[in-house]
């Protein structure tokens, strides 16, 4: 049993040593995942995580109904888009959405949802990984301006690791710039229903 041990030791000595020179070169630090490997995993990830439900206009219309318009990915509530007033909620039916998906109305008032594209003006081009962790997991813009209105679920993403979430800021920075200034969110403007009666 010794002896087979020590001819153990001796064969991981000998593969040790044979590989010493690039062990002793080589950086121990674990290094980031290639660009690429990151932007892959965010895409998968936006995917799975339905931001295109809402953040991509639903203006391709197919026989099973519309679907998400993919030239315009992620670029919002489209700015040409002119809603009018949204339908008054009621106790059965608290909050409507436009037929694009991307703007909303409820007791929050109306939200529209933002352009994720890297253009410098309109989009996030001009974000830090950092202020989108700080967003997601603040449920405020930049991180600490307005609070992020429904139904951006922020409360569910803001459980997702700071690895996903700088896999997914990867990704929307890797998306082509698309123009499209989405409007300000509107106040309430009647008060909100009471929970229908069951
Ligand atoms: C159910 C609809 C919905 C889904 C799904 C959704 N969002 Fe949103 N998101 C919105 C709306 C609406 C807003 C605008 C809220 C506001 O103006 O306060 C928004 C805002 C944001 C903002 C804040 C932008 C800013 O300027 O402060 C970020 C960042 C964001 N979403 C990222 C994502 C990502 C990433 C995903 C997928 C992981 C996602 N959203 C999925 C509806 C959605």
């Amino acid at each position: 049993m010794k002896t087979l041990l020590t001819a153990a030791a001796l064969m991981l000595g000998a593969a040790i040593a044979l590989d010493a020179p690039s062990a002793l070169t080589a950086d121990p630090r674990p290094t980031a995942a290639p660009a690429s490997d990151l932007v892959a995993r965010g895409k998968y990830l936006v995917t799975i995580m339905g931001c295109n439900d809402c953040h991509t206009p639903w203006t391709v219309m197919t026989p099973d109904g519309p679907e998400p318009d993919y030239t315009r990915t992620l670029s919002g509530h489209p700015e040409a888009l002119q809603m009018p007033p949204a339908p008054a909620p009621n106790p059965s039916w608290v909050w409507s959405g436009a037929a694009t998906n991307t703007a909303f109305a409820g007791p929050w008032g109306v939200s529209f949802a933002a352009n994720l594209t890297p253009d410098r003006e309109t989009g996030l081009g001009d974000w830090t990984e950092k202020m989108f962790v700080d967003t997601i997991r603040n449920g405020r813009h930049h991180g600490r301006g307005r609070p992020i209105l429904p139904p951006m679920p922020w409360k569910m993403y803001r459980n997702a690791s700071d690895a996903d979430l700088g896999a997914i800021f990867a990704y929307l920075r890797s998306l082509p710039p698309i123009v499209n200034r989405v409007p300000q969110p509107l106040e309430p403007t009647s008060p909100p229903p009471t929970p229908a009666q069951r």
